[in-house]
């Protein structure tokens, strides 16, 4: 809800600025404040006076404004906000909230809060994919900085990819999703779920029976406490949960590279059901028949989990991994635990009596430092929801 809150809504240079007006028509419909600022090349692409207008409140402009420096000082601007919403963020401004400049009014004001933000990024393509701008994202999620988007597609530079910023509307659920209150509010957290997809040709691939279904409840439970989400899917049958960052992937070595690209987070949970082999020998065109029999060969997957737990710098405070077994599931998932280094592996029992894997129940147990904890058998929601709650306890 972002009714009677406050929104310190800092406007940059780029063409995404006009979105921002969208923006503050949409939070003052649903009865928020909003307190605009914008840059000084944000003025070059709205005007302030339309963003006064809709804001029905004076845009704050310049660092040195002695009339409004006797109204409110910049440091108690910074301050009033429940939030602070940088609509659009580009590359310039990210670098400099980055290397903690305060050089005009928006830069200072980044500084000098105490409140949340929430990054909206909207650049050209080349731009957003600069190490230079990857390094300056990687800052900012450290210092516990939110962001919503960019979105890929069509460029107003006539380019195509990510770099988009993200529709009013989605800016407008990201806003209420950092103002909600909830143990995990303004927390970044990565699930992976789904299967891979393992192409033997074109239009061939292998795969393996996971729905998708408790990698999904369990964005959508850790999104309930209040979590910012990345959610690394394969292809999934089941649709990913609205409200949570979804990237999708194919192959086992794609989601590698879109866990990697998602770092830093807090906690990470492994709910993927990854292959372990790729073909090989996969054929760039399709495999004809009557060609002799067809064999393959295979390569083992990089393992994602085990990837994750090793890293020194950047490994989340929490790491779980699940384990689909189908005999002694207390001792192979213990062992598991122990040879991937992840903190908690949650084993389940998938042997086809249990009708687990694609069923919508789940009997699982946690297997922590501690030991080993059986639950009882419940909806994989119920599972995702009680999961969520000892991650949020175990981050504190
Ligand atoms: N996992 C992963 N990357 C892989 C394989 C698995 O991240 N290439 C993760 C899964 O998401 C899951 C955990 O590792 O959290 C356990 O996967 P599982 O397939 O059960 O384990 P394996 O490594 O395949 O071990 P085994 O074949 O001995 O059961």
């Amino acid at each position: 809800m972002v009714a009677g809150k406050r929104i310190l809504l800092i406007i940059g240079g780029g063409i995404a600025a006009y979105k921002a007006l969208d923006l503050i028509r949409r939070l003052r419909e649903r009865g928020a404040a909003v307190t605009p600022v914008m840059t000084r090349s944000a003025a070059e692409f709205v005007t302030p006076l339309s963003v006064a207008a809709l804001a029905g409140e004076a845009v704050h402009q310049e660092l040195f404004d002695l009339t409004q420096e006797a109204e409110m000082g910049h440091i108690a601007l910074s301050r009033v906000a429940d939030l602070i919403v940088v609509a659009p963020a580009t590359a310039d401004l990210m670098a400099r909230m980055a290397g903690g400049r305060a050089e005009d009014l928006a830069s200072t004001l980044l500084l000098a809060t105490d409140t949340r933000v929430l990054l909206a990024p909207a650049m050209n393509v080349r731009m957003w994919q600069h190490p230079a701008t990857r390094r300056n994202l990687a800052t900012l999620q450290r210092d516990g900085v939110l962001t919503v988007g960019p979105n890929e597609g069509d460029m107003a530079c006539g380019e195509f990819g990510p770099g988009r910023m993200a529709e009013p509307m989605e800016i407008l659920a990201a806003i209420e999703r950092a103002l909600a209150a909830g143990p995990l509010a303004g927390r970044r957290v990565l699930v992976t779920s789904g299967p891979t997809h393992e192409p033997i040709d074109p239009v061939r691939y292998i795969a393996n029976r996971s729905s998708g279904a408790q990698g999904t409840a369990l964005a959508a439970a850790l999104r309930d406490l209040g979590a910012q989400v990345v959610f690394v899917t394969g292809p999934a049958s089941v649709p990913p949960p609205a409200g949570v960052e979804v990237v999708r992937v194919e192959t086992a070595r794609e989601m590698m590279a879109a866990v990697e690209a998602a770092l830093p987070v807090e906690a990470a949970v492994f709910a993927a059901a990854v292959a372990d082999w790729r073909v090989a020998n996969a054929a760039a065109s399709k495999v004809k028949k009557g060609s002799g029999g067809l064999s393959l060969d295979f390569a083992e997957n990089p393992d994602i989990l085990a990837s994750v737990s090793r890293r020194g710098e950047g490994r989340p405070r929490l790491v779980v991994g699940f384990a689909a077994e189908t005999d002694d599931v207390i001792a192979h998932a213990t062992a598991k635990r122990a040879r991937k280094g992840c903190d908690w592996i949650v084993a389940n029992d998938v042997s086809p009596a249990t009708g687990i894997m694609g069923g919508s129940e789940n009997a699982v147990t946690l297997i922590t430092a501690e030991g080993a904890e059986d639950w009882p058998r419940m909806g994989k929601d119920e599972v995702a929801r009680r999961l969520a709650r000892r991650i949020a306890d175990a981050l504190g």
